[in-house]
């Protein structure tokens, strides 16, 4: 019943995105009382669980990425990044599926329940600290940052449709949404996040293939080195506006 009521609420101009937007009184309070008490929690407590008890924790991890583990925090507010033992730029997800796989374990699917809610705790690990994705570091990371800002404004799909042509143009509207700019709504910082639409927990790059399947694109998969380089730029996005890591996010 509850989740009716929710669906009905959730039309007209109600969005999550940013303050800049305007929602009714009534949508206003019941985002904030969410906010309070976000559904994901409890996956991100799940994913807790999981980290410590199958992966061994952040001193498996810092351990992993060859780092301390009082810098470790830190380090993660810098994903997606350019791993050397893994020789690739990626994301948090393919980290516990290298440690996985490092640990003779059979690797979880990359849109795993599994897989969503431990990256979401391990990015909850560097929770208020600034984005800070450094997309000069090396040259593995400065190409997938010109291919994802390729690949942004690159039109795709027979609507002929890119990520820019929606998302460089905040504060317009699209069937009764707002288009938010995914800097400003700080997209890089606060996925993983509850989508009250799905009721469920969402990665950056799940919710990116929904906007591709929207615009009528071939979803990208997950993981592939063109959805990666996409999480890039969109993290490079929240960074530029001075943006801090906040998981899980709670979105339309
Ligand atoms: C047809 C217009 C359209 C296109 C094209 C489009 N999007 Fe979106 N996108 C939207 C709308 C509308 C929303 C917000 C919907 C809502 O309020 O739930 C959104 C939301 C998002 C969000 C979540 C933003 C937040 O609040 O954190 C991400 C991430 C995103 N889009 C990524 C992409 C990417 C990547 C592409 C290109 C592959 C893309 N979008 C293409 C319309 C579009």
């Amino acid at each position: 019943m509850k989740k009716i009521v929710l669906t009905l609420a959730l039309t007209g101009t109600f969005v999550l995105a940013g303050e800049q937007y305007s929602m009714s009184a009534a949508d206003k309070k019941m985002y904030e009382e969410m906010l309070e008490n976000n559904p994901a929690d409890i996956f991100v407590s799940d994913g807790e669980e999981i980290f410590e008890e199958e992966f061994g924790g952040e001193e498996s991890l810092a351990k992993f990425l060859d780092v301390s583990e009082k810098d470790l925090a830190k380090y993660i507010a810098g994903f997606p990044r350019y791993v050397k033992k893994m020789g690739n730029v990626v994301g948090l997800d393919q980290v516990l599926q290298a440690m996985e796989v490092e640990q003779g374990k059979k690797k979880d699917a990359l849109d795993s329940e599994k897989i969503f809610n431990t990256s979401a705790y391990v990015k909850s690990l560097a929770n208020d600290l600034p984005v800070s994705i450094d997309v000069k570091e090396n040259k593995e990371i400065e190409n997938s940052f010109a291919l994802g800002k390729k690949l942004y404004n690159t039109r795709r799909g027979y609507r002929g449709l890119s990520c820019n042509s929606c998302h460089s143009l905040p504060g317009s509207v699209l069937r009764t949404q707002s288009l938010p700019s995914l800097g400003g709504a700080n997209a890089g910082g606060t996925w993983p996040a509850y989508r009250m639409t799905l009721s469920k927990l969402v990665t950056l790059q799940e919710r990116s293939r929904g906007c591709m399947k929207d615009a009528g694109q071939e979803p990208l998969p997950l993981g592939s080195k063109e959805m990666v380089a996409l999480e890039v730029y969109i993290t490079n996005l929240a960074k530029e506006n001075k943006k801090v890591v906040t998981i899980p996010g709670l979105k339309r």
